[in-house]
């Protein structure tokens, strides 16, 4: 069973093997109208299920769109309208759903409900973001860089803000792409420790830097996320919104990083707030790319999940 729960999780050459056939899938494409379908079909006849327990308009739209192009079928499924949300264990899930469709998508809150669905399910399950992790995301981050600078390994990536599931996601890929990060953000909202030194452990350099200017000193990319996730109490906004004001990447904080730079964010973004618009519309801004390629890199880890 070829599930893809995290990028830490699959191989460097099964993860390069995707990142290929993403940029070979987007290719492919080659400007044909969206509801048209791929050339090959690698989900003919197959029935996907997209499971939402938490809002998303990236990653619900482009696995639809995407399986769709494939020549699959989906199900989009809220958590909360499911028997799941009432009560019935993921594990018995996880085998219903398994003898309905030939794919399960899921966007949950607790790592626990992503794993145990994989742990029972008998067909492949691929993780569409837990608190911890957003592989997906990243994934398709790794292929918008490659696409306008080249290889990855040994440049240069620098997080402003918060410690979240997407920078979890960012050291997995670290240690597997080979490229160097530094996390620059408060220390009440500093990454599990776990991440850092899971990455280094690979030969990566991950630092810490509390001063922003200092730390995207170099970059290659500079990404940031929402000071607010889904899964932080509202209750918290006030308290991240001073911590985290000091790591806002502005133009002043990017004339620090080298000129041709990239700026990434995973959206949803709160302009102005993590970063300014001057930042997020401005010339080395990829945002857009990256969202477009959550479908191509996607698409990618579909294929690699349902070929034996
Ligand atoms: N970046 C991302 O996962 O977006 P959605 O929450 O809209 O899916």
């Amino acid at each position: 069973m070829k599930h893809f729960l995290d990028i830490d999780k699959t191989s460097v050459a099964e993860l390069h093997g995707m990142i290929a056939d993403a940029k070979a899938i987007k290719n492919a494409r080659n400007g044909r109208p969206r509801g048209a379908p791929d050339d090959d079909l690698p989900l003919k006849d197959n029935m996907v299920a997209l499971i939402f327990e938490k809002p998303s308009t990236r990653t619900r739209v482009s696995f639809d769109v995407g399986v769709r192009q494939m020549g699959g079928q989906t199900m989009v499924l809220s958590g909360s309208e499911m028997q799941l949300g009432h009560g019935e264990t993921v594990a018995d899930t996880a085998r219903v759903l398994s003898r309905y469709v030939d794919l399960i998508m899921i966007r949950t809150f607790e790592e626990a409900t992503l794993l145990e669905m994989a742990e029972h399910a008998t067909v492949p399950v691929i993780n569409g973001l837990t608190n911890r992790t957003h592989p997906c995301q990243i994934m398709a981050d790794i292929l918008t860089f490659e696409e306008h600078r080249g290889p990855i390994a040994g440049k240069k990536v620098v997080w402003c803000g918060d410690g979240n599931n997407v920078f979890a996601s960012f050291a997995h890929a670290a240690g597997q792409f080979g490229f160097d990060l530094v996390f620059s953000g408060p220390e009440p909202l500093d990454p599990e420790m776990g991440f850092v030194e899971q990455a280094r452990a690979k030969g990566v350099s991950v630092e810490i830097d509390r001063d922003p200017a200092r730390a995207v000193a170099g970059a290659d990319l500079v990404v940031t996320d929402t000071w607010v996730s889904m899964h932080d109490a509202p209750s918290a906004r006030e308290r991240r919104h001073n911590q985290l004001r000091p790591y806002q990447v502005n133009e002043e904080l990017m004339r620090h990083a080298n000129p041709d730079a990239l700026f990434m964010h995973c959206l949803p973004a709160h302009r102005n707030e993590e970063a300014t618009n001057g930042v997020m519309d401005g010339p080395n801004s990829v945002i857009f790319d990256e969202a477009e390629n959550r479908l191509h890199a996607q698409k990618a880890i579909m294929r690699w999940c349902l070929t034996p």
